[in-house]
């Protein structure tokens, strides 16, 4: 699974995806992310990316110029890549969504826009566009981060085999997740449910099911 994220802030991105199971699986070998500058596509000395709006209206623009020029940096080196924009205007991001996405050993190009926006014409180049919910952020690059997430425990290998594929199961039923506890047994007085400490099996699985609790999507 490749990432190439084009962005202007590379360096909000980098401290998230070089910790913890998104640097374990890059060193694995199963998880590789790129990032573009956009300021490299840039117009002029300034290496300009944006612009006033035509019709007026407040703030600045991506320009189409700079846009299709980094996107088409990287389809030249991959025709196969997918474009993903992070718009309040996409479709819903959901777990199922992330699932469909997790499924296809693909090579996916994350713009993030930032300003107030972009030119509309480079929705020409783009395959999907996905909101990550009815709020408004301040450019792609915390909708990228949630994204790659969540794609990236799905793939296989990444997350602890069977515990994790019996709660995707529970998942398919709407159901998201059962309590779990660890040790200590007792703490403060609250105690672990009895059940989970007799080592049944069958009488653990039923009381995760009946436990489970619902997604709140
Ligand atoms: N860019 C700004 N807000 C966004 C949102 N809610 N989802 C995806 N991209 C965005």
């Amino acid at each position: 699974m490749k990432f190439t994220i084009i962005t202007l802030f590379e360096e909000a991105l980098r401290p998230y995806l070089n910790s913890s199971m998104m640097y374990k699986e890059q060193d694995k070998g199963l998880l590789e992310v790129e990032f573009v500058n956009l300021r490299e596509f840039g117009l002029g000395p300034h290496k300009s990316v944006d612009d006033t709006p035509y019709g007026g209206g407040d703030g600045m623009l991506l320009r189409c110029e700079p846009v299709f020029a980094a996107i088409e940096s990287v389809l030249a080196r991959d025709k196969d890549a997918k474009v993903i924009l992070p718009t309040p205007a996409g479709e819903l991001w959901t777990q199922q969504k992330a699932r469909g996405f997790a499924a296809e050993d693909a090579h996916y190009i994350i713009l993030c826009p930032h300003y107030e926006g972009y030119d509309e014409r480079i929705l020409e180049l783009v395959d999907y566009q996905i909101s990550l919910g009815p709020y408004v952020l301040t450019g792609g690059e915390l909708p990228a981060l949630i994204m790659v997430d969540s794609i990236v425990r799905l793939l296989p290998g990444v997350l602890g085999g069977e515990t994790s594929a019996e709660i995707e199961s529970f998942s398919e039923e709407g159901l998201i997740e059962f309590p779990q506890y660890t040790k200590p047994a007792e703490f403060r007085g609250m105690k672990v449910p009895e059940v989970l400490l007799s080592g049944h099996h069958g009488k653990i699985n039923e009381w995760r099911k009946a436990n489970s609790k619902k997604a709140a999507y």
